[in-house]
């Protein structure tokens, strides 16, 4: 079982909203043997689960000081890929996330204040020695903002993931209708990006 944990000290990075893509687009390769972890109070990617009709991925909420038997329960039940959705603001459940994980996905939004904040995450996966690589969220469609967000982040000792994900309305639409942008545009630009995120990702935990 590979483990993914979706970390951002910063709220509205995008944590949910890869985390909920990037469970459904693991579900359909895995033939249904994916799952969400909700380790946020608020629950978001949970509601989003309440909210589908579709019965998986299963989206379990937990306390990070449950994470292991969580995800122990998640292997028994032959689970091959576990993605982890975490809060902002608490180093300590990010922390277990983050040593509980084969790699950890930091999205960060192509602005200073966004770019500014994101040391302190790689700082946390760098102390749970795990590998993390800084996914570019809901970047403008055009103009040079991106590349220059991408030069910035080269400025830390970190992996760049080379897909970027646009500004889309439809990842705001889909995960209103309890579904992922795959499900609800499965054509579109947008399904492609996360497809294409799914494939870097699983390349590098050997999947
Ligand atoms: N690529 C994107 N395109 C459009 N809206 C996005 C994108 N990523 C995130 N959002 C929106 O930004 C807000 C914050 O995203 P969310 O995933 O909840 O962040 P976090 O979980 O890190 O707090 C949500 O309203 C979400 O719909
Ligand atoms: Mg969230």
């Amino acid at each position: 079982m590979k483990t993914l944990a979706i970390l951002s000290q910063k709220g509205g990075a995008g944590k949910t909203t890869l985390a909920i893509n990037l469970a459904v687009a693991a579900d359909k390769a895995t033939r249904g043997k994916a799952a969400l972890i909700d380790l946020d109070p608020q629950a978001s990617a949970a509601s989003w689960g309440d909210s589908r009709q579709a019965d998986t991925p299963p989206v379990v909420s937990a306390q990070a000081s449950r994470l292991g038997p969580c995800l122990e329960a998640a292997k028994e039940a032959g689970a091959k890929f576990v993605i982890i959705d975490t809060a902002p603001h608490s180093e300590s459940t990010s922390l277990a996330a983050a040593r509980a994980a084969d790699l950890v996905i930091i999205p960060c939004r192509a602005a200073i204040l966004d770019l500014r904040a994101i040391n302190t995450t790689i700082d946390l996966a760098k102390l749970a020695g795990t590998p993390a690589a800084v996914v570019l969220n809901a970047v403008p469609p055009r103009g040079s903002i991106t590349e220059e967000a991408a030069a910035a982040v080269a400025g830390y000792e970190t992996t760049l993931a080379p897909i970027r994900i646009t500004q889309r309305a439809a990842f705001v639409h889909s995960l209103t209708l309890g579904k992922s942008i795959q499900e609800y545009e499965p054509t579109g630009k947008g399904a492609d990006e996360i497809k294409q995120l799914y494939k870097w990702i699983c390349k590098q935990i050997i999947m």
